[in-house]
């Protein structure tokens, strides 16, 4: 069994959402909880993007004494300059440095050729190295580059003495065996299986844990990505949802994470609420509807075994249990739970009474609260 070290960049990519603006205070507090996650490799920000996130920066490296604090920087020297000052006091530190390799990025980008990208590589690399012991080299919009450029690149920055080499899908343009082939391409590459090689998927077209989980597959080491999936444009890879296909499916990847699995709802709710993103209903792992079941087939066999309807318990990612939600969809079955949860135990007529009644209220209320029921079985006793 492999272990996927993994890599969040909630503060940094995650912020990077349209709207999101985290405060240094709060910074620390997710900083926090992302350290009892189990997260290895936190990303506090981009030093030198303003004074503010250098300071965040700073304060997180000072607060989170376990994980390794990370600061992303441009592949020029005031960056990484700005990222040293930042970083100067953690415990452990890695300096994140980055440049784009892609042909479209090159041209209308950057205005650079090929050595001249392969050389600044190097130079930043190295220049790092003074500082740092851990660095990380992303080679941005990797994805879309020529493979055996990309070879390169990996093969000179590993060279230069980058601990990691992060290979990011930008632009969420891969499919999954695409992505996992490059993996399985850099491996070949000598000296990539000293480092730590990484993967880093944007969602653009709905793919990103999955491409995560294929580059794992082609030999990925590390993961990155952020809580619920926040991010620039469709956001990142939700690493809740890659930790838990590790988990549930340990039997076909043969890969576990160190994350502490219960911790996640708690860490999903802080992300929500500090960066004002609501998760929606139907989100895996951490939406609303997760763990709801509404359809009466699914309630009766869920309450004859979870395992009918239910592959992660909610417990096991920190949720209180599953909930059997009373709408049109739902039977009788459940219906009767819920009665003897309210403390009814009623005769098979009244129950069959009872629910004749539920179904009638179901067609005009979408979601029928427990007050509800409450109401129509006292009307229904009343009656007679
Ligand atoms: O998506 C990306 O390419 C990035 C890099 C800066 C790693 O976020
Ligand atoms: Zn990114």
């Amino acid at each position: 069994m492999r272990t996927i070290e993994i890599f969040d960049t909630t503060l940094r990519d995650g912020e990077q959402s349209p709207g999101v603006n985290i405060s240094t205070n709060e910074k620390v507090e997710i900083a926090l909880q992302l350290e009892k996650l189990g997260v290895t490799r936190i990303e506090a920000g981009f030093a030198a993007a303003s004074p503010g996130d250098q300071k965040s920066v700073a304060e997180v490296a000072k607060r989170v004494k376990n994980a390794t604090i990370v600061s992303l920087a441009r592949a020029v020297k005031d960056d990484m300059d700005k990222a040293y000052e930042a970083l100067r006091n953690a415990e452990n530190a890695s300096l994140h440095v980055f440049l784009a390799t892609s042909p479209i990025h090159r041209e209308f980008k950057l205005n650079m050729s090929k050595e001249q990208v392969l050389q600044r590589a190097v130079e930043a690399v190295t220049y790092a190295k003074k500082y740092f012991k851990e660095v990380q080299f992303s080679a941005e919009d990797a994805a879309r580059t020529e493979i055996d450029f990309l070879k390169q690149v990996v093969e000179a920055v590993i060279k230069a003495g980058a601990t990691t080499v992060n290979i990011p899908d930008t632009v969420g343009y891969m499919t999954p065996i695409e992505y996992g082939n490059i993996f399985r391409e850099l491996k070949q590459v000598p000296g990539a299986d000293m480092i730590r090689l990484s993967c880093h998927c944007h969602d653009d077209l709905g793919m990103a844990v999955a491409n995560s989980l294929a580059a794992i597959e082609g030999g990925a080491t590390q993961v990155e990505g952020t809580i619920n999936g926040i991010g620039e444009r469709a956001g990142n890879a939700a690493l809740e949802e890659v930790a838990l296909a590790l988990e549930t499916r340990k039997d076909y990847y043969q890969a576990t994470t160190k994350m502490n699995l219960k911790e996640i709802a708690r860490t999903s709710q802080l992300v929500s609420r500090l960066t004002g993103m609501i998760v929606p209903g139907n989100k895996a792992i951490v939406g609303a509807n997760a763990f709801a079941h509404e359809s009466g087939i699914h309630q009766d066999g869920v309450l004859k075994n979870v395992t009918t309807y239910e592959i992660i318990r909610p417990e096991s990612v920190g949720f209180k249990s599953n909930k059997l939600v009373l709408g049109k969809h739902s039977g009788r079955h459940a219906f009767k739970e819920k009665l003897i949860e309210l403390g009814y135990h009623l005769e098979q007529e009244e129950v069959n009474a009872a629910f004749a009644a539920f179904k009638v209220l179901c067609d005009k209320k979408k979601e029928i609260s427990d007050d509800d029921i409450l109401a129509l079985v006292d009307a229904k006793m009343e009656r007679g």
